[in-house]
């Protein structure tokens, strides 16, 4: 039986990885919304498929969550010795979510598990006009900001537009906004409608839709049949190369193929 389980899920990783021209899919087994063991897998294959393509010299930007937070936990120093050479960096402002999934937290467990180096973005997830022209003068904020754009590898959560609105504390009017434009997901700050179209996004510094195109390596992590069709949005904005998901995110996304 589990021989069966696991070529039903590799037949599941084959459909998505065609449908939406992925390099890589990996389908944990379960359902993260209800089994916190599936979520915990998640992690574990994202680690897994951080370190496949991670080199020693690589910049990679990481956004907050819960997913990402349990990647790092999974990150181990590989056995090649510790990554000395390479940086992990926050993919975006950050600065709202509580501690244990901002970025900044996550960055610095990513880095001390694997070895490498890092640096913060002390910017807030969601800046005024005001504050966001202040902050880009900066020479400190600038410096961090070019290492960012210079990453080779992203890697992101993605989430439920309106869930992510409500958990940043978005105020009413803007959360009703973001709904009207037709969001369903959010990933990096931005929220996209469910062809995949950014509808919505969140002023702060870090990477730009732009920097998201040029990456060479862009890995999605996201559970649970409740994120599907969010997960489904992301794909159709076409940027990810690497997805890690769980079976039943990957059941419905690929009888919508
Ligand atoms: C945010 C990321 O911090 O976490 C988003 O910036 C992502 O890209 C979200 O949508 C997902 O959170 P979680 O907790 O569901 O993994």
């Amino acid at each position: 039986p589990i021989a069966k389980e696991l070529f039903g899920l590799s037949l599941l990783e084959d459909q998505i990885r065609q449908a939406y021209n992925l390099r890589k899919v990996i389908v944990v087994p379960g359902d993260s919304d209800t089994s916190p063991m599936t979520k915990r897998e998640l992690g574990r294959a994202g680690a897994k498929a951080l370190l496949g393509v991670m080199g020693d010299e690589d910049i990679v930007a990481v956004t907050g969550g819960t997913t990402i937070a349990d990647v790092a936990e999974h990150l181990t120093t590989p056995s090649g010795g510790p990554m000395k050479g390479g940086w992990f960096v926050p993919a975006r402002g950050g600065l709202g979510e509580s501690l244990e999934m901002q970025a900044n937290s996550i960055v610095s467990k990513m880095a001390r598990n694997v070895g490498a180096q890092y640096r913060l973005l002390h910017v807030p997830d969601l800046l005024s006009q005001e504050a966001y022209e202040s902050l880009v003068q900066d020479h400190m904020i600038q410096e961090i900001v070019e290492t960012i754009r210079k990453s080779r590898i992203i890697i992101h959560g993605i989430g439920n537009a309106e869930e992510m609105a409500k958990r940043r504390r978005l105020d009413p009017d803007t959360v009703a906004d973001i709904k009207a434009e037709g969001a369903v997901a959010e990933s990096f700050g931005y929220y996209f409608n469910q062809q995949g179209v950014v509808v919505h996004r969140m002023l702060t510094i870090g990477l730009r839709l732009e920097d998201i195109k040029r990456t060479e390596i862009v890995l999605g992590i996201a559970g649970g049949a409740s994120k599907a069709a969010a997960i489904q949005a992301v794909l159709r904005f076409g940027q990810e190369d690497i997805l890690v998901i769980d079976e039943a995110a990957a059941e419905i996304i690929a009888s919508n193929c």
